[in-house]
Formats: C-alpha cells, sequence, structure tokens
C-alpha cells in the first residue's frame, strides 16, 4: 500500500517546524524582495539566516540573481521574515510549489505583506529606475495560485480560507496611501500603477505590450499575482512595490531588454528602496 501523499498544509507544518528550530523570531511582517533588490536583506538586524535548501519542501530557485534566503530579525524593532529570492512559474514549478513560501510566511505569523518585483514598465510616463506602488494586478499567467483542493486551515484570520475570495482590495488601500505618505517624507518620486503578471520567462513582443496597455495595465512582470492571491486567501494584508528595469518591449524603439540590465537597475535603486520599505515597516506593521 502506498502513502498518502502529505498535503499542503501538512508540508507547511514540516518547514515551519524547521524554521522554528533555527529561529525565536515571530515575523508580522513578510518581505518579498524583487529580482535585484536582495541587498535589503542587509537591513535586518540581529538576523537568523536560513538557507532555502535547509527548509523540507521549500522550492529553489535556478536562476542567476535570485539567491535563496529566509531572513528572520527585526526591523525598526518589528519581527519580519524577508524572502531573499523566490521562485517563478517559468521555472516550471507548479502553482502550490511557487506559493509554498508565500503560505509558510503567513502560518510563521505574518498578518502583512510587503511584496517587490522587478518589472518593466508599459506607462510611458515611467522611466528607467521608477518606483511604482502596485495598486492592482491583473493575472495574465493562464493559472491562478489556489486551485487545488480548499484549506481552510491556511486563514490566518476569521472570514478567510475560503473556496471564493474577494479580490477587490487585493493592494490595500490603506498601506498604499501610508506608502505615499512616506515617500513624499521623503522626497522619492514614488509612482502608482497596475501590474500585468505574465508566465514568461520569455520577455513580451512589442504587440503584446500595445494590447496589455489598452487593457489597463502599466507595468509587466512574471512573479507576484500567484502571492498576492495566496495571501489575500490567507487574510494577509499587502503592500506592492515594482521597479522598472527596463521600459518594456517596443516603449522605447530601439531598446532591447535583457536580465542583467534589470538586475543592475536594481542595485542602482537599491538605496532609495530600502530607505522606503524600512520606514514602512513599523507602519505596516502598526497599521
Ligand atoms: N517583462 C516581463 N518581466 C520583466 C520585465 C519585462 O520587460 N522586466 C523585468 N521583469
Amino acid at each position: 500500500q502506498e502513502a498518502k501523499p502529505l498535503d499542503q498544509f501538512t508540508r507547511a507544518t514540516q518547514a515551519l517546524t524547521h524554521i522554528f528550530l533555527k529561529t525565536e523570531v515571530k515575523p508580522v511582517v513578510g518581505i518579498i524582495l524583487g529580482s535585484g533588490l536582495g541587498n535589503f536583506a542587509s537591513q535586518v538586524e540581529n538576523a537568523d539566516v536560513i538557507p532555502y535548501d535547509e527548509i523540507p519542501g521549500w522550492p529553489l530557485s535556478t536562476v542567476e540573481g535570485h539567491s535563496g534566503k529566509l531572513v528572520l530579525g527585526t526591523i525598526a524593532g518589528v519581527p519580519v521574515a524577508v524572502m531573499q529570492g523566490r521562485v517563478h512559474a517559468y521555472e516550471g514549478y507548479e502553482m502550490n510549489e511557487v506559493v509554498f513560501p508565500m503560505r509558510v510566511l503567513g502560518m510563521l505569523g505574518c498578518k502583512k505583506l510587503i511584496v517587490t518585483n522587478a518589472a518593466g514598465g508599459i506607462n510611458t510616463s515611467y522611466g528607467e529606475g521608477a518606483l511604482v506602488n502596485i495598486t492592482d494586478h491583473i493575472n495574465n499567467t493562464g493559472r491562478n495560485a489556489a486551485i487545488g483542493p480548499n484549506d481552510k486551515r491556511f486563514a490566518v484570520q476569521s472570514g478567510f480560507g475560503q473556496r471564493f475570495f474577494d479580490m477587490s482590495n487585493a493592494y490595500s488601500p490603506r498601506l498604499n496611501a501610508l506608502a505615499k505618505a512616506e515617500a513624499a517624507r521623503q522626497g522619492i518620486a514614488l509612482h502608482e500603477g497596475v501590474y500585468m503578471a505574465v508566465l514568461g520567462p520569455s520577455y513580451e513582443t512589442p504587440a503584446e505590450i500595445r494590447a496589455f496597455r489598452t487593457l489597463g495595465a502599466d507595468l509587466v512582470g512574471m512573479s507576484t499575482v500567484h502571492e498576492v492571491i495566496i495571501a489575500r486567501h490567507m487574510g494577509i494584508e499587502v503592500l506592492g512595490f515594482s521597479l522598472v528595469t527596463n521600459m518594456a518591449a517596443g516603449v522605447m524603439p530601439e531598446a532591447n531588454i535583457n536580465h542583467e540590465e534589470v538586475m543592475q537597475i536594481g542595485k542602482r535603486l537599491e538605496p532609495q528602496f530600502a530607505s522606503l520599505v524600512k520606514a514602512l515597516v513599523p507602519q505596516v506593521a502598526a497599521a
């Protein structure tokens, strides 16, 4: 007789057990760092660093520039869990694997999520290096991370963990207001926009980008929406940022897009990004 495969909740508890053996930090804010933004993890004080490959069930990235560590500690006194690196569906991972870390962040106690990514700019009022607060998304990946049997045990607050769940305020208006005010206070230009998610790994064609603009997208990227869907399933409040590492295909006629450029822009914008997010952590935690 074959053993029944473990359900996702049980597998997540195994990851949780490992993490609890390695740290006493009980994070309340989860932070996912996008391509080129990984250095932000150095802002974490009294850090306990857990390599992803030690955590049972945790998916490992196959892409260069996505180093894999879970960093637990404090930022401005707030206990946080920072994911330095994430996996993407284009690597061949199933949806439940892509969002496994998000499930674990929620089970660790994170009631808030700050999610970040590198994205292509579709809105022509952006330029390379623009920092954008995500106000909404369009999931154009053809997949949904909440697919499969529904498990109510994932809820972090009552009323969540439902089979069908609301996405109308997926990107929290009140957290966005905090971000806007903090950016103004620091004199950082913070744009707003709708993030279109594609499966990748190919970048888009100019015709796709024109189509996405018509559909209402300001940004395009290959991550984030799955994590946000799962965060909302669990009842976690979300604040999202994109760093425009390049203008999307066809927007700048002569340009073409490469991954090295995406990583470099991330490094250049790191200080601004870090100062904004660092100041927001205690505000988000207290909200
Ligand atoms: N398209 C999709 N994903 C991206 C891009 C892009 O232009 N830049 C960074 N991630």
